[in-house]
């Protein structure tokens, strides 16, 4: 499974790089808000800021609902840096977005996925990523984690590449529940991923291990 950190924070993106395990980031440009990145020109050099820490994926979001407009956008963040992946909503003229970058060479991510109908189309068109958005499906009652079940059915029923990418993850449940149905990848925040490596024997069984060394010293 790879992880990546769902996050336009520098320092959070700094202390899980330096873990070892991150496989890549994503942004959206309401992540990008909160750290206060806005204006064209600034969030182009965040992403590359961003590129420069990392050794995997950035995804990166246009802004266009039209297509020249998706194209335009997209080619321009895809030239930025080579690590760029083109984040693409689930919109009519997203689905030719994404057949044209796929077609380009362009990777993409298919974003606000919330249904395998969503999920299949975003195969079929090409895209790298597909997205569906957990947490906001908990949210209304929905089965966030049931979602990524099906589309896993359906992906591997014709062996599509497309890579489901499960976004919107708020806790560290939600990534061992996204591992157990087969996501290829989670992007969460640093307080999920963080939250996997406590358990309260590690901390009383090492405790005990160093007590017991130092008795002999
Ligand atoms: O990866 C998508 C994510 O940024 C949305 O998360 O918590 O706003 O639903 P959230």
């Amino acid at each position: 499974m790879k992880f990546f950190i769902d996050t336009a924070n520098i320092d959070q993106i700094r202390d899980a790089q330096e873990l070892g395990i991150l496989d890549g980031v994503t942004t959206n440009p309401s992540l990008m808000a909160k750290e206060g990145i806005t204006g064209k020109n600034n969030i182009l050099k965040h992403y590359v800021d961003i590129c420069n820490i990392v050794d995997g994926d950035v995804s990166a979001e246009v802004i266009a609902t039209d297509l020249q407009g998706m194209i335009t956008e997209g080619e321009a963040l895809a030239d930025l840096h080579e690590q760029i992946v083109v984040k693409v909503p689930m919109i009519r003229d997203g689905v030719k977005a994404l057949k044209y970058f796929a077609d380009k060479g362009i990777r993409t991510n298919c974003t606000l996925v919330f249904s395998p109908g969503q999920a299949l189309l975003a195969a079929k068109a090409g895209a790298t990523y597909v997205s569906p958005f957990i947490g906001r499906l908990d949210d209304v009652s929905s089965d966030g984690i049931h979602l990524i079940s099906e589309i896993r059915h359906i992906y591997d029923n014709y062996g599509y590449q497309t890579e489901i990418l499960a976004a919107s993850i708020r806790h560290t449940m939600h990534i061992i529940d996204c591992a157990k149905v087969g996501a290829d990848v989670m992007t969460g925040p640093l307080s999920a991923i963080e939250g996997l490596l406590k358990h309260p024997l590690t901390d009383i069984g090492l405790e005990k291990f160093l007590a017991d060394y130092n008795k002999g010293n």
